[in-house]
């Protein structure tokens, strides 16, 4: 029996050879296959309430632990690097590793730099947002959301009649470009972005500009509104002037809504900033999805788990 252990010169010998003895006979059973599968790490290097909750829920629904490091309680704060603090939860039986960081494509260059090795034969790596660069996951879902509420009756997924506009900061936004990539392959073909200059992302192949707030036909005919965040974070410096002018030209209002189709439906990823790129009355209105959104957070977020089990 053990009451406390606080120094081991408070043990005996008896005590400590007797957990050695223990804690080697665990060894025997603790590596079986079926224990094995079964722990999701969630790093979240950058701040999250949807994707980490969600994540840690979906993992649950399988039957799959999750651990929540604390950053900033972990050794990642004492310069731990972080293929080390990979090593070191693999070696624990993490298998599953959900990662969040504010460096652009950090993801790719781990699972690039561990090529060969143990730890990505035997793990997955799941992108949960790496700065401007991409949030597959949140894309997925948005598309859920999009197909349950425009394409359901349909067996096969087919996007080519919708018509989607992304509204905002889409250079710095790593959703408008997982939500392009994934349109795309779904087939659609009008999908237009939309807001100022500065902050729209350079012309691209079948996706289509526009920074005329003034033309009242950039949201004629829109199937879906997917409004994003003024990501403040990921500006070097952010200029006020145009942060007024974008609240007073594209925030998107009930009145500018009417542009768009009567059943356009109105998503954002999260955190919204109200008053900013979308008013309460939209987020909070009838067209809005954004909570079904991330209720659909946990569904995708199993379906993706469970693709990789
Ligand atoms: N949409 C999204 O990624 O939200 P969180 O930052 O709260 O995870």
């Amino acid at each position: 029996m053990l009451k406390h252990l606080l120094q081991l010169s408070d043990l005996s010998h008896a005590q400590i050879e007797s957990l050695i003895l223990r804690a080697n006979e665990l060894g025997k059973h603790v590596n079986t296959k079926e224990s094995s599968n079964n722990v999701a790490a969630l790093l979240f290097y950058e701040n999250s309430t949807r994707t980490r909750v969600s994540f840690e829920l979906a993992a649950h629904q399988l039957g799959i632990k999750a651990i929540n490091l604390d950053i900033h309680t972990s050794s990642v704060k004492k310069d731990e690097s972080m293929i080390d603090t990979l090593h070191t939860l693999a070696a624990m039986g993490c298998q599953y590793f959900v990662i969040r960081h504010s460096e652009s494509d950090i993801l790719e260059k781990i699972v690039s730099d561990l090529a060969h090795t143990k730890l990505t034969s035997q793990c997955h790596f799941i992108n949960a947002g790496d700065g401007h660069h991409a949030h597959p996951t949140q894309g997925l879902l948005d598309m859920l959301t999009i197909y349950q509420e425009k394409n359901y009756s349909q067996e096969s997924i087919d996007f080519s009649r919708l018509s989607v506009g992304i509204l905002g900061d889409s250079v710095h936004s790593r959703v408008a470009k997982s939500d392009i990539a994934a349109l795309k392959t779904l087939g659609c073909k009008d999908i237009r972005l939309i807001g100022p200059e500065a902050w729209i992302l350079p012309a691209m192949e079948g996706v289509s500009c526009h920074t005329n707030y003034a033309d009242e036909t950039i949201l004629e005919g829109l199937d879906v509104i997917i409004t994003l965040r003024v990501q403040k974070e990921r500006m070097a410096h952010l200029d006020v002037g145009l942060l007024n002018e974008y609240i007073q030209h594209y925030q998107l209002t009930p009145q500018r809504l009417k542009y768009a189709k009567p059943d356009a439906i109105v998503m954002h990823p999260g955190p919204i900033n109200r008053g900013i790129e979308i008013s309460s009355e939209v987020a909070d209105g009838p067209q809005s999805r954004i909570l079904k959104q991330v209720h659909n957070g946990v569904l995708m977020r199993m379906a993706v788990l469970e693709a990789m089990t």
